[in-house]
């Protein structure tokens, strides 16, 4: 069985441009030809859960622009369902300006547009099928009265919560505790927590401070090393599985988004994390970030083994 996943998130077009070094502040530097790409943080995790065979249901919101049609149009290709993607007649389409340099660092600015007018208000008719979802996962790109509204709407009705809490800002309690799975990476789990620092100590200590708002499943992404995990009083280490790494761009999407393929398909907590670091790793072997992206197929190879019932199983 297809796992039944909607997104809420974020959709931005991505204007990348490359330069020799960034500009530091009160420098201009010349750069490449700029490049389009499709992004958002919601929108990249529904195409990254979509690949990974869930069934992928996204809400968001663009302007009525060239841009906003774009993005819908990526998402379909994709098998992505747009039908609650609305279009805001008065503001623009969101906008990721980022700069690479030539090691691959880069930085990026966001100009939020459409997506901050996507307020709870606007969400009624989708309640049904945030209802009815295995899994809601949730990004922070959107004003967060959404996010909390979202998060309560879904955890009462029996819906695993997975959120992204990223780009880093601190979170309430009270959605803290509508909240089944919470991934961040070591520094904005710093911005959450008393626990700043980039060790494995203080990943530990940070991820037990989380558990304890009552969230049972706190997972740190530690880069090369892999995740920290903190779910269902269980922890440790997970490596990722060996590869040769390219570009890590799109390892922290293709986990997200294979953490809820594995999540609702009903997989244990722990597999589906060995499933969601190896989709990672696996994005991390090849350059750039929708286009990195594995299948499920290609994930089970790196794993040597099927991890999904298959359908002709009886499973899903
Ligand atoms: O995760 C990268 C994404 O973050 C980009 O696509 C950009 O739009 C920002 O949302």
């Amino acid at each position: 069985m297809a796992s039944n996943i909607v997104v809420v998130g974020s959709l931005n077009m991505d204007l990348v441009v490359q330069t020799e070094q960034l500009p530091r502040p009160g420098m201009s530097v010349m750069g490449g030809r700029v490049t389009r790409f499709p992004g958002g943080r919601g929108g990249n995790q529904a195409v990254a859960a979509a690949r990974l065979g869930g069934q992928v249901l996204m809400i968001g919101r663009v302007g009525r622009d060239e841009n906003g049609e774009a993005l819908i149009r990526s998402l379909e290709e994709e098998g992505v369902d747009t039908a609650f993607i609305s279009r805001d007649p008065e503001t623009p389409t969101g906008v990721a300006m980022i700069t690479v340099d030539l090691s691959g660092q880069s930085t990026a600015v966001i100009s939020p547009g459409a997506n901050y007018q996507l307020l709870p208000g606007l969400l009624a008719e989708a309640h049904d099928v945030i209802r009815k979802a295995d899994v809601l996962l949730l990004q922070l790109e959107i004003p967060i009265e959404t996010v909390e509204y979202c998060a309560e709407l879904a955890h009462q009705n029996g819906v695993t919560v997975v959120l992204n809490a990223s780009p880093a800002r601190p979170l309430s309690l009270s959605l803290l505790k509508n909240v089944d799975y919470l991934v961040m990476s070591q520094m904005e789990a710093g911005v959450l927590t008393s626990s700043p620092g980039d060790g494995l100590e203080a990943a530990t200590a940070a991820a037990s401070e989380l558990a304890e708002t009552g969230v049972h499943g706190v997972v740190v992404t530690l880069g090369k090393r892999g995740i920290y995990y903190h779910v269902d009083g269980q922890q440790g280490l997970l490596a990722p599985p060996a590869v040769n790494v390219v570009d890590r761009n799109g390892t922290g999407v293709a986990f997200l988004g294979a953490l809820a393929v594995g999540l609702g398909s009903g997989l244990p907590a722990l597999q589906s994390l060995r499933f969601a670091s190896a989709a990672g790793a696996l994005t991390a072997t090849r350059r750039g970030l929708r286009s990195a992206l594995p299948n499920r197929q290609q994930v089970e190879e790196l794993l040597g083994e099927p991890i999904f019932a298959r359908e002709e199983d009886g499973g899903g």
